[in-house]
């Protein structure tokens, strides 16, 4: 049976990937969740898995070496799966410090723990321990906007805070495996979206603001592209490349599915439109009139799109939910999830955290 340790387990993709890995493996595994609530994290996203006997929650910063080899003592973890980050590119536009401290250091003490954990008295590693660092597409910097790929040989050129701590972070992945063979991957992943998305992120932003007749602010021209892929695809991919990717190496996970931001804002739109019954209120608030250009994001990448072509070779892995399909479920999870939005939206979920965790 294997013990992972999910750093950020709380944020919008961790929580998606310990519900698929408990959806997938069932009591075959445990999971120990290490998560220092920020903003961004939400114990609310993990309310029906809560009580199992094999998962459990310990409130720590990753940059707290103390509290994170606390957790390798105590458990017998041989899978670390590395989500925790300031993830959000606007933020760390204003803020670099915070993305430079977690995203960097933070990976630093994950990393320095988990060498410390399962080195041998010979300089080697316990037999099938394994570290994966979940990374981004955005530390291969931007693509010209009439062709190319992001593949896993791709220079790096990272533009934002965001993305510069994140290939710091990955730096520092490949400077473990290759000084010390350290037993890690990383995954460079595109654009993703579905349930738990933070509504600070372009797809909840739209729907829920386009369901309030709020405005729905269009960066620059609207003519950036991202690459967007289904959260559940994305954990799926990180678990076959944990359990089937070659040691040291990276692979790119990416859906095929480049789209313009107008587009995606279209597209929402139209969905909208069509989900939403006559009789129900918020059809009249959903109009193309809520489409406004605003000043665009400084040092705006212009396209991302990831060629997944190694971890489709050598793992077998594909996108398998097509944008229309994907866009449809995410929007059901938030026509059927109002109350998780309003409270994320109004803070309420720290008053949920202290409700559920004070006594413990
Ligand atoms: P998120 O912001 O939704 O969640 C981040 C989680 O990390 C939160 O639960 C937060 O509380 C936790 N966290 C932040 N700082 C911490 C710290 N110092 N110690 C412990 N926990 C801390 O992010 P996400 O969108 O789920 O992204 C998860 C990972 O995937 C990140 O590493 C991000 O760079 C990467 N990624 C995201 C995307 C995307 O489209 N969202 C795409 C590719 C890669
Ligand atoms: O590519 C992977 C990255 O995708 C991840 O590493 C990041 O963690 C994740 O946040 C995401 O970064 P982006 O900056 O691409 O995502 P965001 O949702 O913030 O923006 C998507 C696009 O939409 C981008 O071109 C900016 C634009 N945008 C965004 C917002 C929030 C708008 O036009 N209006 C908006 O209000």
């Amino acid at each position: 049976m294997h013990t992972y340790l999910v750093t950020g387990g709380a944020g919008f993709i961790g929580s998606n990937y310990i519900h698929y890995m408990f959806k997938k493996y069932g009591d075959d595994i445990r999971i120990i969740n290490v998560d220092k609530l920020t903003y961004a994290g939400n114990l609310e996203n993990l309310k029906d898995i809560e009580n199992r006997p094999n998962y459990s929650f310990v409130r720590a910063d990753i940059c707290d070496k103390d509290a994170i080899s606390a957790v390798f003592a105590k458990e017998d973890i041989d899978r670390v799966v590395h989500f925790a980050a300031e993830s959000h590119v606007d933020r760390s536009i204003e803020s670099p410090e915070v993305f430079v401290q977690t995203n960097v250091l933070g990976t630093a003490v994950m990393l320095n723990c988990a060498k410390a954990a399962w080195e041998l008295p010979d300089g080697t590693f316990k037999p099938d321990h394994k570290f994966l660092h979940v990374s981004t597409d955005e530390v291969y910097g931007s693509l010209e906007e009439d062709g190319g790929y992001f593949y896993e040989t791709t220079p790096y050129a990272p533009h934002s805070p965001y993305s510069a701590s994140k290939a710091s972070s990955d730096m520092l992945v490949k400077a473990y495996m290759d000084t010390y063979k350290f037993p890690a991957n990383i995954t460079n992943c595109s654009n993703n979206y579905g349930p738990f998305q933070f509504p600070e992120k372009l797809i909840p932003l739209i729907i829920n603001n386009a369901l309030q007749g709020k405005k729905l602010p269009v960066y620059g021209d609207g003519k950036n592209v991202r690459d967007w892929l289904y959260v559940e695809d994305h954990a799926k991919a990180i678990d076959m490349v944990q359990e089937k990717g070659r040691l040291f190496e990276t692979y790119n996970i990416g859906g095929h599915n480049e789209k313009q931001n107008i587009q995606i804002i279209h597209i929402i739109l139209d969905t909208l439109r069509e989900m939403l019954p006559e009789s129900d209120p918020r059809r009249a608030n959903v109009t193309d009139d809520l489409i406004t250009y605003v000043t665009d994001r400084k040092g705006h990448d212009r396209r991302y799109a990831i060629a997944p072509d190694k971890i489709k070779a050598e793992i077998g892995w594909e996108p398998e939910t097509m944008f229309e399909q994907g866009i449809r479920k995410t929007i059901q999870w938030f026509f059927e999830n109002e109350e998780w939005m309003k409270n994320v939206t109004s803070g309420d979920y720290e008053k949920y955290y202290d409700s559920m965790y004070s006594n413990r």
